[in-house]
């Protein structure tokens, strides 16, 4: 069989791109090596996380409903179907993909693709047998996996990564979370919530780096607030899992005396890193960057013509969404378009209870660049709807360009900040200025009213402070 294209991994970036290939009129072919489509995202990432921090925020908040004039009796939880939840939303989500390639007429083929030279894939089945197709074009997007912590063995019971921390039988007593970034808060809140005593341990002295500092900061108060304690600017050594309950080792990330922390559950979230194995990428000579990620051009083609690649396996940040785009940008270009995408407009959430949700520069970055800028901020306490809904907790904090008022970052603590960041994401695309924002009409009573008020801020002055 010959194709267009040859998409290698269906996740995000894969079948979108696929699907987009095929909208556009190229003959399309899509190979996988897990039973079901979807890859990390939709498989034992973005949607199992979301479908667990759903319910688990909902298990929480039954329990605090008389500040609303509301008794309930205390609520119990029913682990096995909260997980039963998670995976009928996996299910239904991935089945929406082998949906979506059966309409747009792309062959899917389940097994393991390799590389045999531009234009050849072979496609190794669970069962060894092989089958070579023939293709113009192979776009990679194979993803990315768990980086591991030198001395400490995941088994995925009790040292676990993400996919472990998804399917614990049992609550765990007490966890461990190594690595304060965005797994780590966020499957952290899944566990606190349904009643762990959760303790993170960072390398560096602040939690989500790469974020805004002051979000950060204040974020971490929350949710210290919430149960959560932290260990920063330190490090965990090992984890001896002789004893019924596990020890870890930690000392202070500089050096100094090591101590030992106890817990059921230690869950490893120290960041990802990209997927190349098994795709025969010494063979057809595509080269790597210095942290192994498929290196491409503007055209997200390799140094070996007719290879692309896209989504967590190349450089940028290892979001779904921005998978996504980069799928679209690549099938567009394949059929003669100008694919693009605006890595300076790709917002970026976490979804704790409050959100977090940023787009664009961070002030350590404007101060960094030697910008002039202007700061507006807007507590969600000074908000009417978030008072109604006993969400006052967060801020909007808007940056914008002292000299030409363009909008140039966009930080909210809220929550819904994940939904309501959209408007500056658009805004960003548009090159619109914080006066723009201030200026557009926000319904009354809303949440996003907070956004305006910190435009205003960074504008000229709010109206609500
Ligand atoms: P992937 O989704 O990793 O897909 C790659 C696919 O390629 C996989 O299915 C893999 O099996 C397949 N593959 C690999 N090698 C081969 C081969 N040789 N042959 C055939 N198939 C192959 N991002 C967000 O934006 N929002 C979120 O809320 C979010 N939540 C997350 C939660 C967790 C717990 C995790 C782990 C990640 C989360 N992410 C989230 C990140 C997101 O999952 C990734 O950024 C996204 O999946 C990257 O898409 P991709 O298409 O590049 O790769
Ligand atoms: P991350 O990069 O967000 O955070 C990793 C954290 O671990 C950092 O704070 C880092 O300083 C720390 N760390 C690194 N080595 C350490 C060590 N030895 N000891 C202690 N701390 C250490 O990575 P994470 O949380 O694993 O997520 C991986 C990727 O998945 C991220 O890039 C993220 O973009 C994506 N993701 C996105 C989500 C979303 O968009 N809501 C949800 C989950 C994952």
């Amino acid at each position: 069989m010959s194709y267009d294209l040859i998409v290698i991994g269906s996740g995000p970036g894969g079948y979108v791109c696929a699907i987009k290939a095929a909208q556009l009129g190229l003959k399309v072919a899509v190979v996988e090596k897990r039973a079901t489509y979807g890859g990390t995202c939709l498989n034992i990432g973005c949607i199992p996380s979301k479908a667990l921090l759903h319910a688990s925020e909902m298990f929480e908040e039954v329990g605090h409903l008389d500040a609303l004039g509301i008794k309930v009796a205390k609520p119990k939880l029913d682990l096995p179907g909260m997980l039963a939840h998670k995976d009928a939303t996996v299910k239904s989500n991935v089945d929406g993909v082998a949906y979506l390639f059966k309409k747009n007429k792309i062959d899917g083929h389940i097994g393991t693709g390799s590389i045999a030279a531009p234009g050849k894939v072979v496609v190794t089945k669970e069962d060894g047998s092989s089958e070579t197709l023939e293709t113009k074009a192979i776009v990679i997007a194979t993803g990315s996996d768990s980086a591991p912590l030198p001395g400490v063995e995941i088994d995925e019971k009790r040292i676990v990564t993400s996919t472990g921390a998804l399917e614990l039988p049992k609550v765990p007593a007490k966890m461990i979370v190594v690595g304060a970034g965005v797994i780590g808060l966020e499957l952290g809140s899944v566990w606190r919530r349904l009643g762990a005593e959760v303790v993170v341990v960072e390398f560096l002295d602040r939690i989500l780096p790469g974020m805004d500092g002051e979000v950060a900061k204040q974020f971490q108060r929350m949710l210290e607030k919430q149960g959560f304690a932290f260990k920063l600017g330190t490090k965990v050594t090992g984890v001896d899992t002789s004893g019924k309950t596990l020890k870890a080792t930690i000392e202070p990330a500089k050096g100094g005396a090591a101590e030992t922390i106890e817990a059921d559950v230690v869950l490893v979230a120290i960041g990802r890193r990209p997927f190349t194995g098994g795709l025969g990428l010494e063979t057809v000579g595509v080269e790597l960057d210095e942290r192994k990620r498929v290196k491409v051009d503007g055209h997200y083609q390799t140094n070996v013509p007719g290879i692309y690649a896209i989504g967590d396996v190349i450089a940028g940040p290892m979001l779904a969404h921005k998978a996504e785009d980069e799928g679209v940008a690549v099938a567009e270009i394949l059929a003669g378009q100008a694919g693009h995408v605006n890595y300076d407009a790709i917002p970026g959430v976490v979804y704790t209870g409050p959100e977090v949700a940023t787009v664009g520069k961070t002030e350590e970055e404007l101060k960094a660049a030697g910008i002039a800028y202007k700061v507006g901020k807007f507590p969600f306490s000074a908000n009417g709807r978030a008072r109604a809904m006993l969400a006052t907790d967060g801020f909007v904090k808007i940056l914008s360009d002292a000299t030409t008022d363009r909008l140039l970052g966009a930080h909210i603590v809220g929550k819904g900040a994940g939904e309501m960041i959209h408007e500056a994401v658009v805004l960003m695309e548009f090159a619109g200025s914080a006066e723009d924002l201030a200026r557009s009409t926000h319904a009354h009573p809303t949440m996003s009213e907070s956004i305006k008020e910190a435009a205003l801020a960074a504008w000229f002055k709010p109206i609500h402070m």
